[in-house]
């Protein structure tokens, strides 16, 4: 399919294709949207060296992120910038609060923006409107998301492991009746780490795996999941608590050792996922799966500015980090059985934070 081709479907001439594709600010949005269209329609993808070549790359990249208030997001942005200053690109940060819509408005506005590219953690699973940055020539980097889609590149940390690794080490330390705290189960990040928990559980006889879900992954919603804990009877309570990330855990914490008399860990133990500077610093350092947030966030980068480079024909890559665990206070075993030293506070185990291309 040609320019001329997308005219003639449009009904327009094939310079007012050709400035909808390099000066859309030259055109009326009502022109713009219709070639937009016959575009979509006829499965147009333009020529991306020849644009690259003519009309120029922005020098910013678009960025969406699905909460901006949590230090994960923020790590995974600096790193981000970081990687960004070395090309004297400069980052625009978007938040979609897990919101498609909200997603969506901040992708046509760096479409409108015409992008150097676009790093995004997808709300969704739908990338249909990530398609149609592609056809505009603009790469895209799918982060936090592990995607066998090969159209784009991706880099994330395997939540699987990371949730298996939170629920081996309570079962290690004695814990038998967990409780799952996490949600909505539509985001890969919740249902991939409640596999892994799964996954420890079926190895130890007599453990039980409880999910308590939350509508986000907030501290609010962490506070009310710890207050129906503390409600329970002592026979229906859990002996530890695996929250899907550091702020929620924040919350159990809250609601339980600081404002309901329940004690972490001599009653309950808790780990959260991220571990984000929060985590050690808390009332009960926290013990936590850590992600190389700023690693994500530059190797997302490094990512898009080769495949910018390439100029076409770019072998897409799947970058998966693995998780660390951290072990601190809130999961020492209970009183009884004691065995960390309490001049410890925190010492990481399990894999370092090395990808697997
Ligand atoms: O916001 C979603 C969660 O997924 C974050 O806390 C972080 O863990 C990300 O991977």
């Amino acid at each position: 399919m040609s320019v001329k081709d997308v005219a003639e479907r449009a009904g327009v001439s094939v310079g007012t294709v050709s400035n909808v594709l390099n000066r859309p600010e030259k055109v009326s949005p009502a022109t713009v949207e219709r070639v937009l269209e016959a575009i979509d329609a006829i499965g147009f993808v333009r020529n991306d060296a020849a644009r690259q070549l003519r009309a120029g790359r922005s020098n910013s990249i678009g960025m969406v992120v699905l909460d901006i208030s949590n230090p994960f997001f923020t790590d995974v942005a600096r790193g981000a910038e970081a990687r960004a200053a070395e090309e004297r690109l400069t980052v625009l940060l978007g938040n979609s609060e897990e919101n498609a819509d909200r997603e969506k408005s901040y992708l046509d506005l760096f479409e409108e923006q015409r992008v150097y590219g676009v790093l995004i953690s997808p709300v969704g699973n739908d990338q249909s409107r990530l398609e149609r940055l592609l056809r505009r020539g603009i790469p895209t980097v799918l982060v936090d998301r592990q995607t066998d889609d090969d159209r784009f590149s991706s880099v994330a940390v395997d939540d699987v492991a990371g949730g298996y690794l939170a629920v081996r080490h309570l079962l290690d330390t004695g814990r038998r009746r967990i409780v799952f705290v996490g949600g909505p189960d539509d985001l890969r990040q919740v249902s991939d780490r409640l596999a892994g928990a799964h996954q420890a559980v079926a190895e130890v006889e007599g453990a039980k795996l409880e999910v308590l879900p939350t509508e986000a992954l907030t501290v609010l919603q962490g506070q009310q999941a710890g207050e129906n804990i503390r409600g329970r009877s002592l026979e229906t309570r859990p002996d530890a608590v695996f929250a899907a990330n550091d702020l929620l855990a924040m919350g159990v914490l809250q609601a339980l050792n600081m404002l309901g008399g329940v004690p972490v860990p001599d009653e309950i133990a808790l780990i959260g996922y991220d571990d984000i500077d929060f985590a050690s610093a808390a009332v009960v350092p926290l013990s936590s799966i850590r992600q190389p947030s700023a690693l994500i966030g530059h190797t997302a980068v490094d990512l898009l500015v080769r495949e910018a480079a390439a100029q076409g024909g770019f072998e897409h890559e799947h970058v998966v980090f693995q998780p660390q665990l951290v072990v601190r206070e809130s999961t020492a075993p209970s009183s009884g059985t004691r065995s960390i030293d309490k001049g410890r506070s925190s010492f990481a185990r399990g894999a370092a934070a090395r990808p697997t291309r």
